[in-house]
């Protein structure tokens, strides 16, 4: 338990560390990797190459410190990252390491200003904000666990399948070794895979959206090719150049909270910018199964047909659905493109394109994708005044604020 003083305490100092949070958690990053180098078998590297695990880690340990007294309105925040570290396999043994070398951090960087005080209130709200995180996550691993076909960590599967879907998108059909059926999970939802890449010397994790409905015998995610110079690249490359069916790598249960709601009857308006279409396609074959007559219109904004995936699967949904609409927004048309009328609209995803083709009134929106599709996205739906219960988005890495204009 807090002190009333140490709250004070903590309240009073978070705006330092909101000052210095990046600094802290960077200067964190290096100890903890010093000391604890098998780490970095589960942290991406390049999310800490690029910094952002840092900020998300300090952003979110900043707002724990600015509601120290009511902590229960970040619970959003907390269930929504224990669920990732529920996928990662992230235990309560993980949290001292961390608080240990968290607290080092902050007075390597605060210095004399960390008094004997404030770094014990520190130590004590740091106790109090893990507690809070692996109850959360206990509740995670048991329910994991208990669902049938569930099961606690990561379990050995094998790519049955592997078909390209664009020039820089390619699915693979993943199946379990032992064989036995598989959990059920919510569209939206993704499934960390960890891989040993003979080139690396550390394991490395990822996190895919499941791209097919569940109840399957399988799971599908499609993965998008990155620069293979970029840090970020290493596992997409591996899995586009190398990786065959029959190998074998390890996957967790199905994580996430960006779920969709099957219990609404609103329309349902799906906006995809790129490979972001994966979480939002298993969304779709999903309500077309399991609420045949809500409407849905699915928006895919994409560079041009070359990198569009999925186009033949959302056709053909289209024909057997007539309450499905979709959309095709090139930004960039090829030649090819502009010669077969490849698309809806070219150019980037307008308020008055939105307002033109979608039920802005009264549906439920759902969008992915890179950060500038979101935060326009975001920005014309505020601009038409839709409430946030209407809104749901995900993004794919750590969670980033959306720069809005309003
Ligand atoms: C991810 C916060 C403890 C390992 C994250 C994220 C946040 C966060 C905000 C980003 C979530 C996202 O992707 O949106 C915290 C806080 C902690 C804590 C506030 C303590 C109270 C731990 C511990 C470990 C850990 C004990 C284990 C050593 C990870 C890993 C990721 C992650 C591996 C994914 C990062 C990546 O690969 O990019 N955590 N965390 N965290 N956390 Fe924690």
């Amino acid at each position: 338990m807090l002190t009333e003083q140490q709250k004070d305490t903590i309240k009073a100092t978070a705006p330092v560390l909101r000052e210095h949070g990046t600094t802290i958690t960077t200067r964190f990053y290096q100890l903890l990797f010093e000391k604890h180098p098998k780490l970095l078998n589960i942290f991406n590297q390049a999310n800490q190459k690029q910094g952002k695990q840092q900020r998300a880690l300090a952003n979110s340990i900043i707002a724990s410190a600015e509601h120290i007294d009511q902590l229960e309105s970040i619970m959003p925040v907390v269930e929504q990252i224990a669920h990732k570290h529920r996928s990662l396999g992230i235990k309560p043994e993980h949290y001292p390491i961390v608080g240990e070398n968290l607290l080092i951090a902050i007075k390597d960087v605060l210095g004399d200003a960390a008094t004997d005080d404030i770094m014990q209130a520190w130590e004590d709200a740091y106790q109090v904000i893990a507690d809070i995180f692996i109850s959360v996550e206990a509740d995670l691993y048991e329910e994991t666990e208990q669902q049938p076909g569930g099961w606690k960590d990561f379990k050995p599967f094998y790519i049955a399948g592997k078909v390209v879907e664009s020039d820089v998108i390619t699915s693979f059909y993943l199946k379990p070794v032992d064989e036995q059926p598989l959990p059920t999970f919510e569209p939206g939802q993704y499934i960390s895979v960890k891989l040993d890449i003979p080139s690396e010397t550390y394991t490395n994790i990822r996190q895919y959206s499941l791209s097919y409905k569940p109840n399957q015998s399988y799971f599908r995610i499609s993965v998008k090719r990155e620069d293979e110079h970029d840090p970020n690249g290493v596992v997409s490359n591996y899995l586009h150049n190398e990786a065959s069916v029959g190998d074998l790598l390890d996957v967790s249960a199905p994580a996430g909270e960006f779920t969709l709601d099957t219990n609404s009857t609103k329309p349902l308006v799906l906006l995809a910018g790129g490979v972001g279409i994966t979480p939002l396609i298993n969304m779709l074959h999903t309500v077309v199964e399991q609420q045949p007559s809500r409407p849905v219109s699915i928006v895919h904004a994409v560079r041009n047909g070359d990198v569009q995936a999925f186009e033949q699967e959302l056709t053909d949904l289209v024909l057997d659905h007539q309450h499905v609409n979709i959309y095709t927004i090139l930004s960039h048309p090829t030649a090819d493109d502009e010669a077969n009328k490849h698309y809806h609209q070219k150019g980037f995803i307008t308020y008055d394109w939105m307002k033109d083709h979608l039920p802005m009134d009264e549906a439920d929106f759902y969008f992915c994708g890179p950060k500038p599709f979101m935060e326009a996205v975001m920005n014309h739906l505020n601009q038409h005044g839709v409430t946030e219960d209407r809104l749901n988005f995900e993004f794919f890495g750590p969670q980033e604020e959306l720069e809005t204009v309003q």
